[in-house]
């Protein structure tokens, strides 16, 4: 059996432990041969490839990125498409194909399957807002690099007795708001499932300074949004894909807070060094559990599903479940947060 692989949409640390998996399981148990595609949908399109064995995936468990490229091309919102992917699928004598992505890549790959195309998925994305399972690649190395910085910042912001507004990435679901402002001991966190409102955060902070404290950290999601009619903010720019391009928020943030409280607030945004470098552990053992159960899909035929955790198995889904409803922060995990808020 021959098989392409591809990673697709932003990268994350823990890809490259899910393409070593892949192939290291797919050659030894189950003598697939592979082929890699570069930059994900767009090196199938334009049959940019390269190889892709037991050699080339050595020593690249602990490298973030990823060995393949990556990009945000959809291959169905290139004119002809579909025909162009299968095309390079029968140029290749590819019996199927491995796609390891977010909702953008996954939900190409669920229609594609629709059509017949024979692909096994792999949920990677720092955002973690993938459905049909608990996690997915890249969430834990995010959460720890947002952790770090947050841990940072409790420093300076004491010694200067300021509001540190800390912006991190997600897009529409707040998970690494959520996660990382536990960890770091946040005053308050702003997620997009929860509308926020300034004036009352204001007041929130300071009571906090009039009563115990001198600084306060808060987390921002980057996709979080204001109760409707509390503060005005600029519509964010739309990606290739029509997508809102998010981050930035926390800047028109800050002066708002600033002006009611009177406190001197700074912003940080984290953007990509979330996305970058070396996975935590966690996402190098469920990179690598994730690719030895793609590899075990493909060769047993099982088209059209996606590795999903649950619990603390490794199983499948079907592709279209996992892109049919985003993954959001549930109401009792941002309850337990808020117990810590203040
Ligand atoms: O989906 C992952 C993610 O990092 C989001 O958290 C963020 O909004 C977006 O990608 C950034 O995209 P880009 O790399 O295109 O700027």
């Amino acid at each position: 059996m021959r098989l392409g692989v591809l990673t697709g949409g932003g990268d994350c640390p823990g890809l490259n432990a899910v393409i070593r998996a892949v192939v290291r399981r797919g050659v030894l148990a189950h003598g697939i041969e592979f082929v890699g595609f570069q930059d994900g949908w767009l090196g199938v399109l334009q049959d940019a490839t390269q190889p892709l064995g037991i050699a080339e995936t050595t020593g690249i468990l602990h490298r973030g990125g990823t060995i393949l490229g990556s990009s945000g091309t959809n291959a169905l919102r290139v004119e002809g498409g579909r025909a162009s992917v299968a095309a390079t699928l029968e140029r290749h004598g590819l019996a199927g194909l491995v796609v390891i992505g977010g909702e953008g890549t996954l939900k190409c790959a669920a229609e594609l399957a629709d059509d017949g195309l024979r692909i096994v998925g792999v949920p990677k994305t720092i955002d973690n807002d993938l459905g049909g399972t608990d996690v997915t690649v890249g969430f834990h190395t995010a959460v720890q690099v947002a952790t770090d910085a947050i841990d940072r910042l409790h420093s300076t912001a004491e010694s200067h007795d300021r509001v540190m507004l800390v912006e991190v990435m997600g897009r529409h679901a707040g998970w690494i708001a959520v996660y990382a402002g536990m960890a770091g001991g946040a005053d308050a966190i702003l997620i997009p499932e929860h509308p926020f409102d300034v004036d009352e955060i204001s007041r929130h902070l300071r009571h906090r300074h009039l009563s115990r404290s001198s600084f306060s950290i808060v987390v921002v999601a980057e996709g979080a949004l204001p109760v409707d009619g509390t503060v005005e903010l600029p519509a964010a720019p739309l990606d290739e894909n029509g997508f809102p391009r998010l981050g930035g928020l926390a800047i028109h943030l800050a002066p708002e807070i600033e002006a009611r409280t009177g406190f001197q607030t700074r912003v940080t945004i984290l953007g990509h060094v979330q996305r970058g470098g070396s996975p935590v552990a966690f996402d190098r053992v469920l990179g690598t559990r994730f690719g030895v159960a793609a590899a075990d899909l493909a060769a047993a035929g099982g088209w059209g599903r996606m590795v999903a955790r649950k619990a603390q198995d490794v199983r499948d889904v079907p592709l279209a479940a996992a892109v049919a409803e985003r993954n959001l922060v549930p109401v009792d995990l941002y309850r337990e947060a808020e117990v810590f808020f203040g």
